[in-house]
């Protein structure tokens, strides 16, 4: 049974939901987010949250959440690395391109300031540039142009499966927190990564009708991005963070442990319907088909996204 999400905690504006990065496109996201501006068109700002009224109490002592909202922060605070590709990958189409740069990585970013701000105030002797120093050194390895899907067809289906990620993941975050701030900062969030989705999803339709590719390339990009959630960015970010919090502990918990208490919250509530409707949907199957494959599907993705 999935909790009704809330936009509890949510402040008096409420509304709804690198290291290679050219200087002027640093400088921009810095502008926009720095001074309490909306990233364009976005429907929230900074300024729209009240760190102040944090339930501190609620949630300093719990590691699963300390470890969900950090790794998070750690990851959507080096989207900007990923736009980058992605902007040279699609370097000819204009649409995609401004919409990336004005658009998905502004909102990431300030997804990424705010979960760091949440961070910073609850537990405000974690060193978290530290943690993302070395959260940096270790993914910027990995997010390469060279991991890219080889059509933009196929990258368009696999954003898609890495929107789907971020949806699901904030929606249950939403459920399974009960400091409501946070829980408020989560559904602005799942609202963004779902209207992401939104924008891939119609990218990936018109990529198809000019250069189509087969279902089957479509089912194998799918595929080899899900299995990536768990083994890229997710990993490391996490890995960075309790090493930073917990490192010197005088028993610090192991990092499967840590692992285990942070999925095991996350799969108290984890919207597995949903994630196996965004990851099936650029098949295009019909009904009568994708009800039959949605057993084995969920099963993927919950293993996938909850082991
Ligand atoms: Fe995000
Ligand atoms: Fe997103």
């Amino acid at each position: 049974m999935i909790a009704k999400p809330s936009a509890d905690g949510i402040g008096p504006a409420a509304c709804f939901v690198g290291i290679w990065l050219t200087a002027k496109s640093r400088r921009k996201s810095e502008n926009t987010l720095d001074h309490g501006r909306r990233a364009v068109g976005s429907h929230w700002c900074l300024q729209d949250l009240n760190f102040a009224s944090i339930d501190i109490a609620r949630t300093r002592e719990r590691d699963d959440i300390f470890a969900l909202v950090c790794s998070a922060s750690l990851i959507e605070s080096g989207s900007d690395l990923y736009t980058h590709n992605l902007v040279r990958y699609f370097a000819k189409d204009a649409e995609v391109c401004d919409w990336l740069q004005d658009h998905w990585e502004p909102e990431e970013l300030q997804h990424g300031q705010a979960l760091k701000a949440y961070v910073q105030h609850v537990w405000p002797e974690f060193d978290w540039n530290s943690a993302y120093a070395d959260f940096l050194k270790q993914y910027s390895k990995l997010c390469t142009a060279e991991n890219l899907e080889p059509t933009r067809g196929q990258e368009l289906a696999a954003r898609c499966v890495v929107e789907m990620g971020t949806t699901t993941y904030y929606q249950a975050l939403n459920s399974v927190c009960d400091e409501p701030v946070l829980r408020g900062l989560a559904w602005r969030i799942r609202n963004d990564e779902l209207q992401h989705y939104g924008r891939f999803y119609r990218y990936f339709l018109k990529y198809q009708s000019q250069e189509p590719v087969s279902r089957s390339l479509v089912v194998a990009a799918l595929w080899r991005r899900l299995a990536e959630l768990r083994q890229s960015d997710t990993e490391i970010a996490l890995r960075c963070a309790a090493d930073w919090r917990f490192g010197e502990r005088k028993a610090p918990p192991s990092f499967d442990a840590i692992r285990k208490q942070a999925f095991g919250l996350v799969r108290v509530q984890y919207p597995i319907k949903l994630a196996m409707r965004m990851t099936l949907k650029p098949l295009q199957l019909n009904p009568r088909f994708q009800r039959w494959t949605e057993r084995p599907i969920a099963a993927i993705v919950s293993r996938i996204m909850l082991s």
